[in-house]
């Protein structure tokens, strides 16, 4: 018989199926609770709630491990690129040398932006936030592709994915050309997906942008760890969006906003300001690590800490490691490597941080490469975006193939006013 579960409510008795998953992950189904027993179940920030089953992503936090479509994280280090690793998310298996010819050849012909799209740009001050720009634009983008809204065909499912991977790296590299008042630069069809970006980035009108064999190197390696990460806030919130039936692009674009947040992606924005601020002289490293203790400062380390990992985060390992190698080829002495060094030395010792198993995470290391690359702090989580993309798109069309997708629609225990009338205005004290 099937291992189940039993709950006790006074003198009832129910019976909850227990399922596995292919790495021995259990959980209580509760899918019949409300149903049997008119309870629900009360899990505020999800902590204890899975939400789907996946066969994307497996994280074991405990562990330290991170595999891709069971591709241990490792072992993107040196050989695949970008387009290889979202390929592979998004279909379930690496791409054979014809269809990732197709798929990368599908990217270069979609890098364009419609002429009309360009003109939202002029619409936003200089000053606008790039992370607002990028859900605008990725929402745009859905009015210029309006064939592409129904998706149950694999083949233009494939061609949305395309478009969208493709476009973002447009938009955001627009986005920044914007922010700094410079012209568009278009894509270059001769360049791969990385070097494209950084030319889009960097390149003047007549003057090509030189890339760094290094740099796209580092680059690649950083939107490859960004690339997936199962049920985080912003992947949740594509499949939230995308449950309602809302179209892929419309469902990415709500993920780029939960993004944003500095407790999620924008995490990396406040690494390097905290960087900054200890090495401006405003604190030392411990003075920092103190505040971030001390509960009432509502002060963070931020980069630091992991819903899941409660170990090495282990793209913060290969991070800090290509840090080091890019600042070592570029001939970079960042000084914010090394205060970033020592605040982990710190953390790793304090017993606040080991008893609360805070380790650095993706974002602790990333910022460093991103500002020896040349990229501006506030595009740091624009980048993250681009790197997520695939696996946020991944999520999306999972969920859509997936027999059991219904609208997510969670409870909530209320707990206002009961029943009371309604006042009219001049009789109310
Ligand atoms: N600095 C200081 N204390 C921390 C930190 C930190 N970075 N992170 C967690 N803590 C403490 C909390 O104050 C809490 O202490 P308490 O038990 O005494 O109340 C305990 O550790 C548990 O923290 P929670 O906030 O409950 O953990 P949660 O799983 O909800 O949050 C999060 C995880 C948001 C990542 C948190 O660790 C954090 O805010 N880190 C800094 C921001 C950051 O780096 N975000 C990026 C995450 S990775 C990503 O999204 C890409």
């Amino acid at each position: 018989m099937s291992e189940k579960a039993t709950l006790v409510v006074g003198d009832a008795h129910y019976d909850l199926p227990i399922i596995e998953g292919s790495e021995g992950e259990r959980a209580v189904d509760i899918r019949q609770l409300r149903a049997r027993s008119g309870l629900i179940t009360l899990d505020p920030g999800y902590g204890n709630t899975g939400s789907c089953e996946s066969a994307i992503t497996f994280i074991d936090g405990d562990r330290g491990i991170l595999r891709y479509r069971g591709i241990p994280i490792e072992q993107f280090a040196e050989a695949p690129n970008f387009v290889e690793v979202a390929w592979l998310l998004i279909f379930g298996h690496l791409p054979t040398r014809e269809e990732y010819r197709a798929f990368a050849a599908d990217l270069t012909a979609q890098a364009d932006l419609d002429e009309n799209m360009k003109h939202h740009f002029e619409g936003f001050p200089r000053s606008a936030p790039p992370m607002a720009i990028l859900s605008a634009m990725i929402n745009a983008l859905s009015c210029f592709h309006p064939e592409l809204f129904e998706l149950e065909d694999p083949e233009r499912f494939r061609m949305a994915a395309a478009r969208l991977i493709s476009k973002i790296r447009t938009i955001a590299a627009y986005a920044y050309r914007h922010s700094r008042g410079l012209p568009f630069i278009y894509p270059d069809p001769r360049l791969r997906y990385v070097p494209n970006f950084l030319h889009m980035l960097f390149s003047q009108p007549y003057v090509q942008w030189h890339c760094d064999e290094a740099v796209c190197e580092a680059l690649n390696l950083v939107l490859i760890l960004h690339a997936d990460h199962e049920q985080n806030c912003s992947t949740s919130t594509v499949r939230m969006v995308g449950s309602s039936q809302a179209n892929l692009f419309a469902s990415c674009a709500a993920g780029v906003c939960a993004l944003w947040g500095p407790l999620h992606g924008g995490a990396n924005v406040e690494v390097l300001t905290m960087l900054e601020q200890i090495h401006g002289g405003n604190l030392t490293a411990e003075e920092y690590v103190r505040l971030a203790k001390d509960r009432d400062s509502k002060v963070r380390l931020m980069g630091f800490g992991h819903r899941v990992y409660k170990n090495f985060d282990p793209r913060a390992r290969m991070l800090a490691e290509v840090a080091e190698r890019l600042l070592a080829r570029l001939g970079q002495d960042d000084p914010l490597l090394q205060i970033a060094r020592r605040l982990e030395e710190i953390a790793l010792r304090d017993p606040y941080f080991v008893d609360r198993q805070l380790y650095p995470n993706v974002d602790f290391y990333s910022g460093i490469i991103l500002r020896a690359i040349g990229i501006p702090t506030n595009m740091f989580t624009v980048i993250f975006a681009i790197g997520r993309l695939p696996g946020w798109i991944a999520h999306w069309w999972e969920q859509r193939q997936g027999d059991g997708s219904r609208i997510a629609r969670p409870r909530q225990i209320y707990v206002g006013d009961r029943e009371r009338p309604y006042v009219a205005m001049d009789e109310r004290l």
